[in-house]
C-alpha cells in the first residue's frame, strides 16, 4: 500500500488530503501537524475549518484511510510520498521583512524529513514558495541523506477557500513540476498516477520545478490584479455616474477577458493574494527588475486605496464623524463560506472606524469572537505565525468593539451598517425591521454589492454601493480617498 503523509493540517493540507483519501481508497493518507488543538479538532465532530462539503468527506474516510496525528516523525518515516503544506507567511523581521516569504517552517520540516527518513521518498512542495525553493530544500535533504534518494516535486495548490472541496473534486488543472532527469520524471509519474484517480490526465500539467513554483505566484498575482483593476474602475464609476456592474459585464463578455473575478468590492483579502504578490515583488527586486516589481506593487496599492476609500466614505457620509456612533459590521471573514479572516478587508475598515472612535458591533456567521478580537489587535503579518510570536497591540480599543451573534442585534440602534462579506444570509435580512430599529438617518454601506439598493432606498435608507451612481446625499458629502 502506498503511504502518503502531509505535514501541515491547515486550510490546504486538511481538505486536499481528505479528498485524496476519498478518491484513492487504496492509499493510506496521514495528515500531521505540530499543533495539538488543530489535530484534535480534525479528529472531532467540529473540524478546525469551515468548508462546505468538507465534513462529509472527512466522515467518509477518517479512520479508514485518512488519519490525523501529531506524531509527525513516525508518519514521515513510514511514507513514500511526503507533502509539505506548512504556512509560508511574509517575513516580519530582518532581510526582506514585509515582503519576502518566511521559510522557517518549511526549512524545519525539510530538516526533520532528512533526519527521520530511512527510505527513499518523494517530497512534494504544496505550500506556495518563492521560485527556486525546491533547490534549497533539495540541498537540505541531500546534505543529510545518508545515501537515501529524495526527489523534490512542486505541486502548488490552486483551491479557493469557500469552494475548496468543489475545486479539489474538479480542478481546472493540477500542476506538477519536477526535475527533467529519469528519476525526476519517475517521481512526476508517481504523483500523476495519484491524481489520475479522479482528475482527467489532460488536466494534469507537468513542467519543470521553477515554472511550477512561479506559476502559483503568477496565478495569484493575475487574479488579484483583476480585482484591483475592477476596483480602480469602481472609483471612476462613482465619480462619473457609470455603474461598475454594467461596465464589468460589458468588459467580461469579451471572450479574451472573460466574466470571472470582475466583482467590485471593498478589496481582496485572504492569506494568499497579498503575501504572494509581496513575495513576487521581492523576487523581482532581487533579480534586478524594479519596473516589474513596481508594476505588481500597484495591485496592492489599489487594494489599500479601495479599503481606505470605503472607510472614508463611511465617515464623510455620516457628517464627517463617527465618534461615539454605533456602526454595525456585517461580515468579517475575507469572503463568504469560510471562517478565515486572514488579511480580510474588514480588519482595515474596522481599525479605521475605531480610530475615528466609532463603536462597532460585529456579526459574522462563521467567525468566532476570539478571532475577531485577535485580528483587530494584532500587528500586521503576525497572524500567520505561531501564537507565541504574535504581538498584541494595545487593548484600549476593546471597549469600542462588541461581537454579537446575529445581524438584528448588531444593527439595533446603529447609525450605519457596513456589509463587508458577501454572506448569502445578508441578502434576505428583514431590512424593514432593521430600519425601524436604527437611528436616523440610517445608512448602509455595501462593500460587496449584495443588498438590493433600490429596495433599501424605498424603505428609507441612504445607501452606498461600491462603483454605483451615488445617492444625492452622498454626492453632497464628498469623500477624501
Ligand atoms: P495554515 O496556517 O492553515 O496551515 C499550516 C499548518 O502547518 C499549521 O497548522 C501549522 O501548525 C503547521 N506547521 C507549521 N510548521 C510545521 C512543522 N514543522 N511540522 C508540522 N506542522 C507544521 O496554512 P494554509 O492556509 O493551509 O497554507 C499552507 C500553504 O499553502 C501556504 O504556503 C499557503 O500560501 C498555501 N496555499 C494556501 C491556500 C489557501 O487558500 N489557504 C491556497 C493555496 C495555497
Amino acid at each position: 500500500m502506498v503511504k502518503i503523509c502531509c505535514i501541515g493540517a491547515g486550510y490546504v493540507g486538511g481538505p486536499t488530503m481528505a479528498v485524496m483519501a476519498l478518491k484513492c481508497p487504496e492509499i493510506e493518507v496521514s495528515v500531521v501537524d505540530i499543533s495539538e488543538p488543530r489535530i484534535n479538532a480534525w479528529n472531532s465532530d467540529k473540524l478546525p475549518i469551515y468548508e462546505p462539503g468538507l465534513d462529509d468527506v472527512v466522515k467518509q474516510c477518517r479512520g479508514r484511510n485518512l488519519f490525523f496525528s501529531t506524531d509527525v516523525e513516525r508518519h514521515v518515516f513510514e511514507s513514500d510520498i511526503v507533502f509539505v503544506s506548512v504556512n509560508t507567511p511574509t517575513k516580519t523581521q530582518g532581510l526582506g521583512a514585509g515582503k519576502a516569504a518566511d521559510l522557517t517552517y518549511w526549512e524545519s520540516a525539510a530538516r526533520m524529513i532528512a533526519d527521520v527518513s530511512k527510505s527513499s521518498k518523494i517530497v512534494v512542495e504544496k505550500s506556495t514558495v518563492p521560485v527556486r525553493t525546491a533547490e534549497a530544500i533539495e540541498k537540505i535533504l541531500t546534505h543529510n541523506s545518508k545515501g537515501i534518494e529524495f526527489q523534490i516535486l512542486s505541486n502548488p495548490e490552486f483551491l479557493a477557500e469557500g469552494t475548496a472541496v468543489k475545486d479539489l473534486y474538479n480542478p481546472d488543472r493540477v500542476l506538477i513540476g519536477g526535475r527533467g532527469n529519469a528519476a525526476g520524471e519517475k517521481a512526476v509519474q508517481a504523483l500523476r498516477d495519484v491524481y489520475a484517480h479522479w482528475v482527467p490526465v489532460e488536466r494534469i500539467i507537468c513542467t519543470n520545478l521553477w515554472s511550477a513554483e512561479l506559476s502559483k505566484l503568477a496565478a495569484n498575482a493575475f487574479l488579484a490584479q483583476r480585482i484591483s483593476s475592477v476596483n480602480a474602475m469602481s472609483a471612476l464609476c462613482e465619480a462619473t455616474g457609470a455603474d461598475v456592474t454594467q461596465v464589468a459585464h460589458a468588459v467580461g463578455t469579451d471572450t479574451r477577458i472573460g466574466p470571472k473575478f470582475l466583482n467590485a468590492s471593498v478589496g481582496f483579502g485572504g492569506s494568499c493574494f497579498q503575501k504572494d504578490i509581496l513575495n513576487l515583488i521581492y523576487i523581482c527586486e532581487c533579480n534586478g527588475l524594479p519596473e516589474a516589481a513596481n508594476y505588481w506593487k500597484q495591485v496592492i496599492k489599489v487594494n489599500d486605496y479601495q479599503k481606505t476609500r470605503f472607510a472614508n466614505r463611511v465617515v464623510s457620509s455620516m457628517f464627517n464623524t463617527v465618534s461615539g456612533k454605533k456602526v454595525a459590521i456585517l461580515g468579517f471573514a475575507f469572503k463568504k463560506d469560510t471562517g478565515d479572516t486572514r488579511e480580510t478587508p474588514a480588519i482595515d475598515v474596522c481599525n479605521r472606524l475605531v480610530a475615528d472612535k466609532a463603536k462597532l458591533s460585529i456579526y459574522d456567521p462563521q467567525v468566532l469572537e476570539e478571532q475577531i478580537r485577535k485580528d483587530l489587535f494584532m500587528a500586521r503579518f503576525d497572524w500567520d505565525h505561531p501564537v507565541s510570536l504574535q504581538q498584541i497591540k494595545a487593548e484600549g480599543m476593546l471597549e469600542q468593539v462588541s461581537v454579537v451573534s446575529d445581524a438584528y442585534e448588531a444593527t439595533k440602534d446603529a447609525h450605519g451598517i457596513c456589509v463587508l462579506t458577501e454572506w448569502d444570509e445578508f441578502k434576505s435580512l428583514d431590512f424593514e425591521r432593521i430600519f425601524e430599529s436604527m437611528r436616523k438617518p440610517a445608512f448602509v454601506f455595501d462593500g460587496r454589492n449584495v443588498v438590493d439598493a433600490v429596495k433599501l432606498r424605498e424603505i428609507g435608507f441612504i445607501v452606498y454601493s461600491i462603483g454605483k451612481p451615488l445617492d444625492s446625499w452622498l454626492k453632497n458629502m464628498p469623500s477624501v480617498a
